[in-house]
């Protein structure tokens, strides 16, 4: 019988609003070409993983610590999303940089989503707020977000989908912030999660 529905895993380290807008789009029935099967968290206390486990996903918490290196969180990664039979990954604010290997073996198979207009504020360093802390300081009138695919240059992978969303006067980290996720990530995230399940589905990516 031919697949329904491929399976994605969300990768989250903090407090997982856009792993909440995944499952709002699912529920909408927005993302119907993929499955959110599983949660991977290397934080134990990620309010992300509340989300996931009220909405009946299943949750792992895999980490640095929990494994003792980044290569055996890697392997256990591997390992889990094998057994698991995961299509797609989706980095729903991992804050850590996965190694070459990683990246390699799951070649446009990872997603990320970043809060900011890519190429400017990315790379390493560039996370949650920093990213938007470094916008205002440039004063720059516009930002946004992007998704893209990963490889091993840290968001240097081809972008799938941006939003742009305007800086206002007054705005600090966090006010921006919140406006970049509600004009942008929450948005473009679940649509580009859609886009490129359709695509694996198909058979055309
Ligand atoms: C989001 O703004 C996401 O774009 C960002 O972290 C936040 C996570 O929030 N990701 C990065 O900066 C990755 N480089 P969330 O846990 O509420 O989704």
């Amino acid at each position: 019988m031919e697949k329904k529905q491929i399976k994605i895993a969300v990768f989250v380290s903090g407090g997982g609003t856009n792993l909440q807008a995944l499952i709002d789009a699912e529920k909408r029935g927005e993302i119907k070409s993929g499955k959110l099967s599983l949660v991977i968290s290397n934080n134990p206390s990620a309010d992300a993983l509340t989300r996931a486990s009220e909405n009946g996903i299943k949750t792992l918490v895999i980490s640095k610590k929990t494994e003792g290196s980044k290569e055996a969180m890697e392997e256990a990664m591997v390992r889990t999303l094998t057994e698991n039979g995961i299509d797609l990954i989706v980095l729903a604010g991992f804050m850590c940089i996965l190694s070459a290997d990683f990246t390699r073996r799951y070649d446009k198979r990872i997603l990320n989503i970043h809060p900011s207009l890519i190429p400017s504020f990315c790379g390493e360093g560039f996370y949650g707020l920093h990213v938007h802390e470094a916008a205002l300081q440039k004063g720059v009138k516009v930002t946004g977000a992007t998704v893209h695919y990963v490889n091993e240059v840290p968001d240097g992978g081809e972008i799938i989908l941006q939003k742009a969303v305007n800086v206002e006067e007054g705005d600090t980290p966090e006010i921006l912030q919140k406006r970049v996720m509600e004009q942008a990530e929450w948005i473009i995230l679940p649509a580009a999660a859609e886009l490129v399940s359709k695509k694996i589905l198909e058979g055309k990516a």
